[in-house]
């Protein structure tokens, strides 16, 4: 397919101080459209409004899935991607579970390190800095009526984003929640749909009120098994060994999650893929034998825990610092992703020009 470059008449300044998450954008965006039952129309352009009919189908119906990755630059000016073939991959998953036509995995890369490319100058190289990356698409039919669109916009926009922490790696509050769920087997829960995040609205809401940083789920038939928190997969280090919860249909597949696990792996540290249960980890906690806890995802990469709230107790764990095997995975995979340290899993893909 052909990518056509459409480019920007006028440029915007570029960013200075704290950046954020999410809040300011590069001058281009890269658009495709599906229509009479194919994709096309692919093109790098001018990043601008929409023009929605009110009558399309995603606001009516929420078919729309997304994905999150990110771009690194180096003081040599060399850019690198982190697994962004898992992304693209993953989106395909979500786009089969809610009706959406597949994309084809290689014309996004390209047409990706295209777009980076183009935008390298936005990519920020302080410490804990990157290009965030979000791919999207929605179902744009101008009907109502349940029923898979047969129209479709897929686009992806990039905003440079500042240091996760602000102030060093700082453990975080987690508040375990026992009213509301996040997902159910069966349901869109493991994969990246867009009303997942709606509907976990409400308990973040919660548990921020109440002084927390973000919500631990647990299983939405018993409330009794750990599945992931706000936007990370978890890991508990429990007898010395990582276990993770496994991947039973309701938790998203992390590209982190299984970076840790690969990485882990590889220096011989056990990890166990299997249910683990609010009161094992609990029991942990007040026995000792869980001294960590840790999330994993691309925003914060590693996100140390250091209390979590059960039953309207706290319980603090690792005496709230970050522990050994957050702080190696910590280092590891941000080491590979901004080139400091070999990648000896062909995990980042380095594009220039
Ligand atoms: C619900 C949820 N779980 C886990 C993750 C972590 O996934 P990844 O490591 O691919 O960013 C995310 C972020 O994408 C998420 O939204």
């Amino acid at each position: 397919m052909e990518l056509k470059i459409i480019e920007p008449k006028t440029k915007k300044a570029k960013p200075t101080g704290n950046l954020g998450f999410g809040k300011i954008f590069t001058d281009r965006m890269f658009v495709m459209e599906y229509a009479n039952g194919a994709w096309g129309n692919a093109r790098i352009q001018p990043y601008e409004p929409f023009v929605l009919e009110p009558s399309s189908s995603v606001f009516h119906y929420g078919q729309a899935v997304f994905e999150g990755m990110k771009a690194y630059k180096n003081e040599k000016g060399e850019v690198r991607l982190f697994r962004p073939r898992d992304n693209f991959n993953r989106m395909n998953d979500s786009n089969d579970r809610i009706c959406i036509p597949r994309i084809d995995v290689e014309f996004a890369l390209e047409a990706l390190k295209k777009l980076v490319l183009l935008e390298k100058d936005w990519i920020p190289t302080e410490p804990g800095t990157a290009l965030y990356i979000r791919p999207s698409i929605i179902a744009v039919d101008r009907a109502l009526g349940v029923h898979a669109a047969h129209n479709y916009i897929f686009f992806i926009i990039l905003s440079p984003v500042g240091a996760y922490y602000a102030h060093g790696l700082e453990p975080v509050g987690l508040y375990v929640e026992r009213e509301y769920v996040r997902a159910s087997k069966g349901g869109t829960g493991h994969h990246k749909v867009v009303g997942n995040y709606a509907a976990s609205l409400k308990a973040g809401e919660k548990a921020n009120a109440l002084g927390y940083d973000q919500v631990m789920w647990l299983d939405a038939k018993e409330h009794k098994y750990v599945e992931e928190v706000g936007s990370m997969n978890i890991f508990f280090v429990l007898n010395g060994k990582a276990v993770t919860p496994e991947l039973g249909g309701s938790i998203l597949p992390g590209v982190t999650r299984r970076s840790v696990i690969e990485l882990f792996k590889s220096k011989g540290i056990t990890v166990e893929e299997r249910l683990v249960s609010i009161n094992e980890v609990v029991d942990g906690v007040i026995s000792g034998k869980c001294t960590e806890i840790f999330g994993s995802g691309t925003a914060a990469v590693i996100s140390p825990v250091g209390k979590i709230c059960y039953n309207d107790t706290d319980y603090v764990v690792g005496g709230g610092k970050m522990g050994e095997l957050s702080m190696l995975a910590y280092n590891e995979l941000t080491g590979i992703q901004t080139g400091k340290i070999p990648d000896p899993f062909g995990w980042v893909m380095k594009i220039s020009d």
